[in-house]
């Protein structure tokens, strides 16, 4: 991990360098996830807290945000089971690799563990997200039952969640 690393909530003066560090992230997705972050922080869902980003020397190279949100009924409609949400994350292309998003979710994680929403969900690579502690929704019978459905758990019994729709 860089030595000068600083990971901190956003500010005002961040959106700009927030958007830049998306977009560059996400090169292929045609702003989705630069316009998701605005419509969040816009919304009841933002938890300005939770919006990190890292610094390497004074300078933002990645952002991470955990939003609230509600599990789902098959139908989509929310349901009053509040949440966490995990992402976007997004670490500058140059500074990729050097274990800074790693590092945001980890701060993320340790943040949530002080509120009182039961649990993180994502839908994410399986192959990443479990070594931060995520596993298959499916394993607490939630929904969908794909690999890229995960949760952390904030509290050890979820069985009130079973057959509910992680929020997407
Ligand atoms: C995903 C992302 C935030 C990780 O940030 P990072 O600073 O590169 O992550 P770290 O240095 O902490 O960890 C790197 C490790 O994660 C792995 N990794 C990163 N992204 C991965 C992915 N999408 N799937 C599987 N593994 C992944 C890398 O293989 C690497 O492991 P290795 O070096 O042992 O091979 C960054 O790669 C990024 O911005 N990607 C583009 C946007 C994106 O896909 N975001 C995630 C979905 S919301």
């Amino acid at each position: 991990m860089a030595p000068t690393l600083d990971i901190r909530p956003e500010q005002a003066a961040d959106i700009a360098a927030i958007a830049r560090i998306t977009r560059l992230a996400f090169d292929r997705t045609n702003g989705e996830e630069v316009e998701m972050i605005a419509r969040i922080r816009a919304s009841p869902r933002f938890i300005p807290e939770l919006s990190l980003v890292a610094e390497v020397k004074g300078q933002p190279a990645g952002h991470l945000l955990i939003s609230r949100e509600t599990l789902r009924l098959a139908d989509g409609q929310p349901t009053d089971h509040a949440v966490l949400m995990l992402g976007p994350t997004s670490v500058l292309p140059a500074f990729q690799r050097r274990g800074i998003g790693g590092a945001l979710i980890r701060r993320g994680l340790n943040l949530c563990h002080s509120r009182s929403e039961p649990m993180v969900t994502l839908f994410g690579h399986s192959d990443y997200y479990p070594r931060f502690g995520f596993r298959f929704a499916r394993k607490f019978g939630m929904l969908p039952a794909w690999d890229a459905a995960m949760v952390y758990l904030l509290r050890d019994d979820l069985s009130e969640f079973q057959g509910l729709y992680l929020p997407d």
